[in-house]
């Protein structure tokens, strides 16, 4: 495909996926908050459950939680449910164009599994169906009917299962945001297919005089709030792309599985917060969760320097640089694939190369995940070779 074409396909899907997101997410967060914050109405009044004073830009709103009278529904009415649909349906075309469509690329690293770009994105897509399938079965299942916290211990278990399992079959890159579409599928899935037939039974109980079958309205509530657990986890997944440093790590699933801890874990404070039901000592595994993370991607644990070694010429650096690296950072680029620099970085000049030597020895030596899938087939001499001319140029 043109890669005109491409790129403003990119921005496009990924512009609208955003915009849609935090919709999304900003109205969920909203509505926990709400629900927390709503006070009963002093007097009371007939079918009021809560209400709260609002404050925003130019006036003041009054917002109440009711009950309808029978047979009586309010119309328009607005559902919040356009949002999720938006954020998936620009979500699953990026994904698509980004990893599925560029041969493999983004998806297989060669140091990580010899899986072909083909079966990767089996694994990918089987991943969205299969995981949502398995988990709504989990959720409607009399176990999580009767052990809620075995279904909960059960859902986390397989969630960590996937990140390791994930991160050693797929690029790092390609794995952590395979755990956030699998997530984020699993979230649209509960609003479209848990959350908004249990709003249509409420809605037609109402029509119909009847009172709404509890255990929808039930499973909905559940599903939302399982929702608004992994909002955080999966918030830092679709950031995750510009954090080489995490995606990259040798000990990339333990770093997901740590930042996952530190999201839920945030989202778990606020959820009690709001129930009125403190548990702020969840912060404290969140503390100790995000200092582990700082360690383990912290030069202290990673090394990547090297001692003594014969001097490098710079003049075998460029030959290197020009070998291994131009044909994608380069302003004319002779990649297949790449035909722009990626993220505006070339390396045509001695300057361009000089200037960027801190972040050619994090992803060429250090996370090792430059040249991209080891495309130009870099050695293990060349790697050396660089980092003993940065220790050089560093002293
Ligand atoms: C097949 C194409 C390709 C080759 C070859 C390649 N890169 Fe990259 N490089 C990329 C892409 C794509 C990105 C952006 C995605 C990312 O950050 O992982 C990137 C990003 C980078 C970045 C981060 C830039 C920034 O500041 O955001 C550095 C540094 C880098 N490459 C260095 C190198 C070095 C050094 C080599 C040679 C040893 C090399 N790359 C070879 C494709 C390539």
């Amino acid at each position: 495909m043109d890669a005109l074409i491409r790129e403003w396909l990119n921005v496009g899907l990924r512009w609208v996926h955003v915009i849609a997101g935090i919709g999304w997410i900003g109205t969920s967060l909203y509505f926990m908050w709400l629900d927390a914050s709503l006070t009963k109405p002093n007097p009371p009044r007939a079918r009021v459950e809560g209400e709260t004073w609002l404050l925003h830009s130019g006036g003041f709103y009054l917002v109440e939680r009711r009950q309808l009278p029978p047979g009586q529904l309010p119309s328009p009415i607005h559902w919040f449910k356009w949002e999720a649909a938006m954020t998936w349906l620009t979500g699953f075309p990026l994904l698509v164009l980004v990893y599925y469509t560029t041969r493999g690329v983004y998806l297989v690293d060669p140091a990580v599994s010899s899986i072909t770009p083909g079966a990767a994105v089996l694994v990918g897509i089987g991943l969205l169906v299969v995981s949502w399938a398995g988990y709504d079965l989990l959720w409607t299942s009399p176990l999580a009917r009767e052990g809620r916290r075995a279904a909960a211990v059960l859902s986390w278990a397989v969630l960590f299962a996937v990140v390791y399992a994930l991160t050693h079959v797929l690029s790092g890159r390609a794995a952590y945001i395979h755990v956030g579409a699998m997530l984020g599928t699993i979230m649209v899935a509960n609003v479209w297919m848990r959350i908004v037939p249990a709003q249509r039974e409420i809605i037609a109980a109402a029509e119909a005089g009847r009172t709404p079958d509890r255990t929808l309205s039930m499973r909905a509530k559940q599903r939302s709030t399982h929702n608004s657990y992994v909002t955080f986890p999966v918030i830092f997944m679709m950031l995750s792309n510009h954090y080489p440093g995490t995606y990259g790590h040798p000990l990339n699933w333990l770093i997901l599985a740590l930042l996952i801890v530190v999201g839920a874990g945030v989202r778990h404070v606020m959820i009690a917060r709001e129930k009125g039901r403190p548990a702020d000592w969840w912060l404290l595994p969140v503390t100790a969760a995000l200092a582990a993370v700082v360690y383990l991607t912290s030069p202290a644990w990673l090394g990547g320097t090297t001692r003594g070694g014969e001097p490098v010429a710079f003049a075998s650096v460029k030959d290197v640089i020009d070998r291994r690296c131009v044909s994608c950072h380069s302003r004319t680029p002779t990649d297949d694939i790449f035909r722009i620099a990626p993220n505006g970085v070339t390396f045509d000049t001695p300057e361009s190369i000089r200037a960027r030597a801190e972040t050619i020895r994090a992803r060429t030596v250090v996370l090792r995940n430059m040249p991209l899938g080891n495309k130009t087939g870099m050695t293990d001499a060349e790697r050396g070779l660089l980092a003993r001319w940065l220790d050089q140029e560093a002293r």
